[in-house]
């Protein structure tokens, strides 16, 4: 998604407004751009299609735009193609006012209709560029940049976070956001503006996060915050303890694969302080065991591979806790009248904490008068700070667009939740929990062990790679592993891809099974290991080419039944997909790598998608 980050004090602005689009490069761009306030008037605006290395040569790294306050943008195109004229910053038809601007302004087509009608003349097929044009409009009457950003957002129907720089006073910046994320940095002498705190790590670790409705006046020395209603607020600070480098390559040749070797590190982070004496103690939520005991029913909210570990979840919660757990799609809840009342938990799961649909499904449950319980990544992001109960999943930065680190501690952090649900609801003999939390404590050495194999893994990527169709097939965890691995492989290698319960095959999917079709067979969950087997068996008589993934307890059976074969240590059954993730992960890596494929952006994908 679009990246903002703006900048203001004493030193010259484009070059640090470069460096922090660079690290927000991660979130998908397809053009980028920046304006300055000049030192003696006006605004220099560069901007291009294309990566931020064209924008670096156009500016010879920035050293043609002097001046001390400026905004930068990476846009990652909605309305109008991605081209230079659509880039960001949008300028204002009088010249003086330029906008940088992530979400989307829905009431756009109105607002220009009626600009054009009063003689303003647009450049860009952009939404955001009636913001540039509403300011002017309203600036033209008022001459005052703040009062024009009040009448603009009175204005503009959707979702914003905006940068705004006014030639006419170049040592301040205006932010204002609505429904999408935006924060505040603290710097020595200088303050920033940042879409994500990536962008700003480098000079300030003092931020703040700004919330709905609210606008800020940035200046050098200062930064005043106003809510809806203009009055100021004080608002609380955040403490940005991560390390620099956790936001660098760190010698790999890819972030996706820092990160995949980053997990073992991560799930200690995320379980090891939660586990005392044997026990799942979890002092950061705030339910009491009387509200957990009277929990009716359990709704797991999520996107894309978050929605997965909510799969993962499912089977592992119901069976934890003898209780309903319903995952939804939160694009899907958002809009379903969906049956959930104050007795209910919604446990919502997001790496970023900013995805605009699970933000939204949340707003609606809450409405509802759910107890919502967020599983989040980012400390401080909307999700965070709107749910009632937050357990973060303490994974760093995940840079990479296809998600790793934070997929595997999010699941980390829900098996502890259902571990400590069960033991105030009294669902789980001794004996089962004592095995899963001993199995949690065993994941980081048992990942270990899968990664110092990472080039058998690496052999059998490159044999797989020139496949255009792939099968991921399993059953109960299985099959909840087999939308991850699917959706890892497919995301980076666009290679088509399907993953499939394997008792549906029969119901359709097989009539696709054709001589060569890669079978991905998903074997590790050893009571229904003898159905598996079947299955390989099935789709191997139609000449499919299997590739299992099973237990080391299941290895000698299986090999003799495929050609190709990975495994990982056995371990409490819920806890196989927590090892079953990594060889797929590492798969998709290598065979995207194999192809050519640009890992970390991969096409048309955003790290944090903060439109619907
Ligand atoms: O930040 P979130 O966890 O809310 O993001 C949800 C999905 O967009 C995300 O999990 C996406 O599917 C992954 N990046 C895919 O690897």
């Amino acid at each position: 998604m679009c990246g903002i980050v703006g900048y203001v004090g004493n030193e010259q602005a484009a070059p640090i407004l470069l460096d922090g689009l660079e690290r927000l490069e991660y979130r998908g761009y397809d053009s980028a751009g920046l304006a300055v306030c000049g030192e003696h008037g006006g605004l220099t605006v560069k901007k291009t299609k294309g990566r931020l290395q064209v924008l670096r040569e156009m500016t010879h790294d920035g050293a043609d735009q002097p001046g001390c306050t400026g905004i930068g943008h990476t846009r990652w195109a909605t309305h109008g193609v991605p081209n230079d004229v659509n880039a960001h910053p949008h300028v204002s038809q009088s010249g003086h006012i330029a906008v940088v601007h992530n979400g989307i302004i829905e009431n756009y087509a109105e607002i220009r209709r009626e600009l054009t009608e009063k003689g303003y003349h647009f450049q860009s097929e952009t939404d955001t560029e009636v913001v540039a044009q509403l300011l002017d409009y309203f600036y033209q009457d008022c001459n005052d940049i703040f009062e024009a950003v009040v009448r603009m957002i009175h204005t503009v129907d959707g979702a914003y976070a905006l940068g705004i720089v006014c030639a006419d006073c170049p040592d301040r910046l205006i932010a204002a956001r609505k429904d999408a994320p935006l924060l505040l940095g603290y710097g020595k002498d200088c303050n920033f503006i940042a879409s994500d705190v990536t962008a700003i790590i480098r000079h300030t670790r003092d931020i703040t996060y700004m919330e709905d409705g609210e606008m800020a006046v940035v200046e050098g020395d200062s930064i005043r915050i106003y809510n809806s209603q203009l009055q100021p607020v004080e608002k609380k600070h955040y403490y940005i303890d991560w390390e620099i480098d956790a936001a660098e390559k760190g010698g790999y040749d890819h972030f996706m694969l820092k990160e995949i070797f980053e997990q073992p590190v991560a799930i200690r982070k995320a379980i090891a302080p939660r586990i005392q004496g044997g026990k799942v103690v979890l002092r950061d939520l705030k339910m009491t065991p009387e509200e957990i005991r009277h929990i009716r029913k359990i709704f797991i909210i999520a996107c894309g591979s978050s929605y997965h570990v909510g799969m993962v979840g499912k089977y592992n919660l119901e069976r934890m806790l003898r209780k309903s757990v319903e995952v939804v799609l939160a694009s899907e809840f958002r809009y379903s009248d969906p049956i959930v009342g104050p007795e209910d938990l919604v446990i919502v799961i997001s790496q970023s904490g900013e995805t605009l649909d699970t933000m939204a499904a949340l707003r609606e449950a809450k409405k509802r008068g759910a107890r919502i319980l967020s599983i989040v990544n980012v400390v401080g992001s909307s999700i965070a700070r709107e749910s009632d109960d937050v357990l973060y999943t303490w994974a760093g930065p995940e840079i990479a667009v296809a998600t790793t680190k934070a997929y595997s501690t999010q699941m980390a952090v829900l098996n502890l939740v259902g571990l400590y649900f069960a033991d105030v609801m009294g669902t789980m003999l001794k004996s089962d929990y004592d095995e899963v939390v001993k199995g949690l404590q065993e994941i980081p050495g048992k990942m270990e062990s899968i990664l110092s194999r990472v080039d058998d893994i690496k052999a059998i990527a490159k044999e797989c790679a020139g496949h255009e169709n792939v099968f991921f097939i399993g059953r109960n965890v299985d099959y909840a592993l087999s939308l991850e691995g699917s959706l890892k492989l497919k995301e980076i290698s666009y290679i088509h891809s399907e993953a499939y319960a394997s008792g549906e095959l029969k119901h359709g999917t097989i009539s696709l099974i054709e001589d060569g079709t890669l079978v991905i067979a998903l074997s590790t969950y050893g009571p229904l290991f003898d159905k598996a087997m079947s299955n390989v068996v099935e789709v191997q008589a139609r000449g499919a080419c299997v590739l299992a993934l099973t237990t080391d307890s299941h290895r000698a059976e299986m090999e003799k039944a495929v050609p190709m074969l990975l495994t990982i240590s056995d371990i409490q059954e819920m806890l196989l997909p927590q090892l079953g993730v990594v060889p797929l992960q590492l798969l998709a890596y290598y065979m995207a790598l194999e192809r050519g494929c640009d890992i970390d952006k991969p096409r048309n994908l955003a790290k944090s998608v903060t439109v619907e």
